[in-house]
This record gives structure tokens, C-alpha cells and sequence, in this order.
């Protein structure tokens, strides 16, 4: 019998682990970590690797320029949006439970005070251009499924096909480890032979990534956006936190930015992106404010379930170029990829759960 690897036992399996190690640790409001200014402009992206920092060279060249901070997270977040090799946003996206991509995204303008979101997104790879478009273009903040398909139709963009086939695979090895409750995969006799298990070799990948991009221009201006494809295999028309303000994303021209990746239900019942902001208008760094938040949800969820470790990562800035982000993962410390004046750079952050950093 095959072992049923559901979202439930994924996430316990990675954060019991780390649930006695939380319960050690102080979860007042300490503000741990580091409080690092860099100069403005500045921009940032939750995305560490490649593909991240390539797009930051994107939205440098921008703001370097003297452009505006809304126009270097949509052209840097297009970057992501587009690498197939990223199951996590845009293009190459890990689909929901019938094998459909559905993305959600959301962009937000300090200047104007104007918001636009997408959701449950099919076959557009740039969602952050059409939630730019939702902002611009309308008195609206968000549509979803075929109204924001229609409108992305009407302002010229193309219909494609965005799952991969990296990702089709991922698909069909989750399709056939759903549970032995089911009828996919080799007639129960055959299962774990080798070779009837050749074709969809090894467990699936189970993601929750999203990439958030942050930025103060040389106006002062701020501005983000967060993009992504949501949970793998999620309940068709599931909507995550990230086109939804407040949740995934938010700007406030006086303070800073703020947006979240991970578990995106735990993030909508918290406002936590709406909540870090609040947190640095209070005067607390931006690593501080994200250390907040998580604290903040865990308390919540310790009342119900003391060995529930919900897992979020949060990154910050604010409009003085400080920078922050904290994780609840059971393991590492929080990068992300920056550009400013001074090159290109990383930033480390917290590790909420092990208090390394
Ligand atoms: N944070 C992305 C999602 O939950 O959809």
C-alpha cells in the first residue's frame, strides 16, 4: 500500500519537527536580527536564486534610470513570471489538483494609493501585468478566473498553455501517490515493481512558493508586488493570499512594503502583510515587524493547536532601504536577492523557529 503524502501530512511532517523548538523560544516582540539600511532606490526580491537576481538586474536598470519604483517591480517580477523553471509562479507553475495552472497575483502603488489583483488566473504567464492593468485600467482591485482572462484577452495578451512538462510530471506522480483509496497508478499486484514504476519514478515535489518584489525609487516612492501559482495541487479555484491586499501584499508610501510567501490561508486570516506595515509605522525595523507577524499567527494558532507550526516566510522594507524577512521553516535562514547603488547583494534574515540569525 502506497503512503498517502496529503498537504496536512507535509506540512505536520515539517513542522512538528519544528514545534518543540518554537515552543522554547521567546514570542514576545523581540526584534531580534538585523536592522540594515541600504541606500535608496532600492529593490528587493524574495526569490535568492538566479532568476531572482537576474530580475533585480531588471528593476535596477529601471529605478537607475530615475524611473518609477511600480514600473521596476512589474518589469522584474515579468522575469520570474516567465522562467518555466520555476514550478512555484507564473509559466512552469505547479496546477491544482486536475492539472490546471491558476495563477493569482497582486501589485500595489505607494504613490497613488491604487491596488490591482488578479485570481485563478489561466493561461496568461505575466499575472502581474495584468493585476497592473486591473489598477490602472479600472476603478477595480481584483477579478478572477474567466472575467480576468477576458480582460487580459482585451488588452492584447496571448493565450498559452503554462503547464510545462516538468510540471505535468509532477502532476501525475502526485495524481498516483494521492492514497491507496484511489484507482491511479499500477494494479495494486504490480505496485513497486520496477518496472511499472519507471515512467513516474520518486515521491512529488509539494510546493508553496511565490515571489514577492519590493521597491523605493528615487522619489520615494514604494511599491510590490507578489505573484504566484498558488498551492501544488490545490482545490481547483482556490485562492491564496496572494492577490489579496492586505494578505500577500501591501504598500504604504509613508512607511514601506511588505509581502508573504507560504501558506497562504494562514496569511489571509492574519492580514499579515497589512500587519507588518501597521508594525513599522509603529517604529519597528522591518525585520522586527516580521518577526511580529509570525509571532503574532503562532500565538494565534498555539491557543488551538500547541504543536501546529504554520509555515510563512515575510519580507520587509521600509522606505529608508532597511530590510527584513523571517521564516517558520524548520530549518535555514530566510535570502533574498537585492539591488541597490551598491551592487547586487543578499540579505539573510531569521529563522523564527531555531532563532538562528
Ligand atoms: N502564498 C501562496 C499561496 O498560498 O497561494
Amino acid at each position: 500500500m502506497r503512503s498517502a503524502l496529503s498537504r496536512r501530512n507535509f506540512f505536520h511532517h515539517s513542522f512538528g519537527l519544528a514545534a518543540g523548538g518554537v515552543l522554547l523560544r521567546n514570542l514576545g516582540l523581540t526584534g531580534r536580527g538585523p536592522a540594515i539600511g541600504r541606500s535608496t532606490p532600492l529593490i528587493v526580491t524574495s526569490h535568492p536564486n538566479a532568476t531572482g537576481r537576474r530580475a533585480m538586474e531588471v528593476g535596477w536598470e529601471i529605478l537607475a534610470a530615475g524611473g518609477r519604483a511600480i514600473d521596476a517591480v512589474e518589469k522584474a517580477t515579468n522575469v520570474i513570471e516567465v522562467d518555466p523553471e520555476d514550478t512555484s509562479v507564473g509559466y512552469g507553475g505547479l496546477p491544482n489538483e486536475d492539472g490546471v495552472v491558476q495563477l493569482d497575483a497582486s501589485i500595489m502603488d505607494g504613490r497613488t494609493y491604487n491596488a490591482g489583483a488578479v485570481a485563478s488566473l489561466e493561461n496568461i504567464k505575466t499575472p502581474s501585468s495584468v493585476a497592473r492593468l486591473v489598477m490602472d485600467r479600472t476603478d477595480h482591485v481584483m477579478l478572477v478566473g474567466p472575467g480576468a482572462l477576458e480582460f487580459a484577452r482585451s488588452f492584447g495578451f496571448q493565450e498559452e498553455n503554462l503547464l510545462t512538462e516538468k510540471g505535468r510530471l509532477e502532476w501525475l506522480k502526485w495524481r498516483e501517490n494521492r492514497g491507496p483509496d484511489d484507482d491511479w497508478g499500477p494494479a495494486d499486484h504490480l505496485r513497486g515493481l520496477p518496472e511499472t514504476e519507471a515512467g513516474l519514478p520518486g515521491p512529488p515535489t509539494h510546493e508553496h512558493g511565490t515571489v514577492n518584489v519590493l521597491a523605493v525609487d528615487s522619489y520615494g516612492d514604494v511599491a510590490g508586488i507578489t505573484s504566484t501559482s498558488g498551492l501544488s495541487w490545490k482545490v481547483p479555484g482556490r485562492i491564496g493570499d496572494s492577490p489579496i491586499i492586505g494578505a500577500g501584499l501591501y504598500v504604504d508610501n509613508e512607511v514601506g512594503a511588505a509581502g508573504a510567501t507560504g501558506r497562504g490561508e494562514d496569511v489571509i486570516k492574519s492580514c499579515a502583510s497589512y500587519y507588518i506595515v501597521l508594525r513599522m509605522r509603529d517604529g519597528r525595523s522591518p525585520q522586527q515587524a516580521c518577526e511580529d507577524a509570525l509571532a503574532m499567527i503562532r500565538e494565534k494558532y498555539a491557543r488551538v493547536n500547541p504543536a501546529f507550526m504554520p509555515g510563512e516566510k515575510f519580507v520587509a522594507i521600509n522606505k529608508n532601504g532597511e530590510i527584513g524577512a523571517a521564516w517558520s521553516y524548520s530549518g535555514g535562514r530566510p535570502t533574498m536577492s537585492v539591488r541597490s547603488a551598491a551592487g547586487p547583494d543578499v540579505f539573510t534574515g531569521v529563522n523564527f523557529v531555531t532563532g538562528e540569525g
